[in-house]
């Protein structure tokens, strides 16, 4: 099966009160613990690409390794671009060969956010490729750039539909407490998401598919493991389950996954050099790393996001 957009995907996980899981992949390994977990539970799948992961794999070999696991899997997946942060990323993205891209202008003002946003629309859609956007400003640490806890700022439902409307942006992202990175809420914080904002931008905007970046638990088992194993994370805290799961069954149709998978490769890689000092054949390590981001992804799939048989 060939690439598709979200289009169709987002409008089955809204009907059906789930998510699709949107992973991010920097290398092969990655791609095929996602994607082999993702075809043993016959599971939509959307493969990111952040403008760093773009820089450091180069465009053709992820596009070459996304294709190799569409022959494998014979799933619906979409490519798309995480963060675009100008025109011309996301023209070069379109261009070659995603089918969806971000256009991230939250960093702008809300008019210079509309303008960006619009102008990749126009070109995304003459092309056949869906834009996500994003309203409102995430905590966190994404490709270095580092948005402080003041800066943040909650979505504001009351401009939902005139961004919508004007820009034409096929999904759109929120913030309403997620963050990027394994640092989302302080030592001793409870967990907290606004899910009033969700229902209210929910109302304004009926049957549109919302994303919810920064939505990785941080699973305490692989934090342990590097810890256990030579690592020096401090208390990281992510978002609960139940909370994901319940995102998912309202209009968040793709909920956004790195830091889990970045926190499952090491881990492993770590216990795997701490049992076994001597060993330097990549493959040695990099087998269970994959193995590991096969089960966790098969986790999310089956008991978060809900869209396990939903291909
Ligand atoms: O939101 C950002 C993603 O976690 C991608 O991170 O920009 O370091 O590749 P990156
Ligand atoms: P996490 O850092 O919570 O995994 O978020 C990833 C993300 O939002 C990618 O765009
Ligand atoms: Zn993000």
């Amino acid at each position: 099966m060939p690439l598709v957009t979200t289009k169709e995907m987002f409008r089955k996980a809204y009907d059906g009160g789930y998510a699709v899981g949107a992973f991010n992949v920097n290398n092969m390994e990655i791609i095929q613990g996602i994607t082999e977990a993702a075809k043993e539970l016959n599971a939509p799948l959307i493969l990111q690409v952040s403008s760093g992961a773009r820089r450091y794999a180069s465009h053709a070999y992820l596009i070459k390794l996304v294709e190799a696991a569409l022959v494998e899997t014979d799933l619906p997946i979409a490519l798309h671009l995480d963060h675009g942060d100008t025109f011309e990323l996301c023209k070069s993205c379109i261009d070659g060969g995603f089918t969806s891209v971000m256009i991230d202008g939250s960093h702008h003002s809300y008019e210079d956010n509309v303008k960006l946003t619009k102008q990749v629309v126009e070109y995304a859609h003459a092309h056949g490729v869906v834009v996500e956007a994003e309203l409102g400003r995430l905590a966190g640490i994404e490709d270095a750039v580092n948005v402080s806890e003041e800066d943040a700022s909650y979505t504001n439902p009351e401009q939902v539909v005139d961004f919508v409307g004007r820009t034409g942006c096929d999904s759109l992202a929120i913030a309403i407490g997620t963050s990027h990175g394994a640092y989302k809420f302080k030592p001793g914080q409870k967990p907290q998401l606004r899910f009033d904002i969700l229902a209210e931008i929910e109302k304004k905007l009926p049957n549109f598919p919302i994303v919810l970046h920064g939505a990785s638990s941080v699973i305490p088992e692989y934090v342990a493991m590097i810890n256990q194993h030579g690592g020096n994370m401090p208390d990281a805290i992510g978002i609960p389950e139940e909370m994901l799961r319940q995102a998912a069954r309202s209009a968040v149709c793709k909920i956004n996954i790195d830091s889990d998978l970045r926190l499952a490769m090491t881990g492993t890689i770590r216990k795997y050099f701490s049992e076994n000092p001597s060993h330097f054949d990549p493959r040695q390590y990099l087998g269970p790393a994959r193995a590991a981001i096969k089960g966790m992804v098969a986790h999310k799939i089956k008991n978060v996001l809900g869209c396990d048989g939903k291909a």
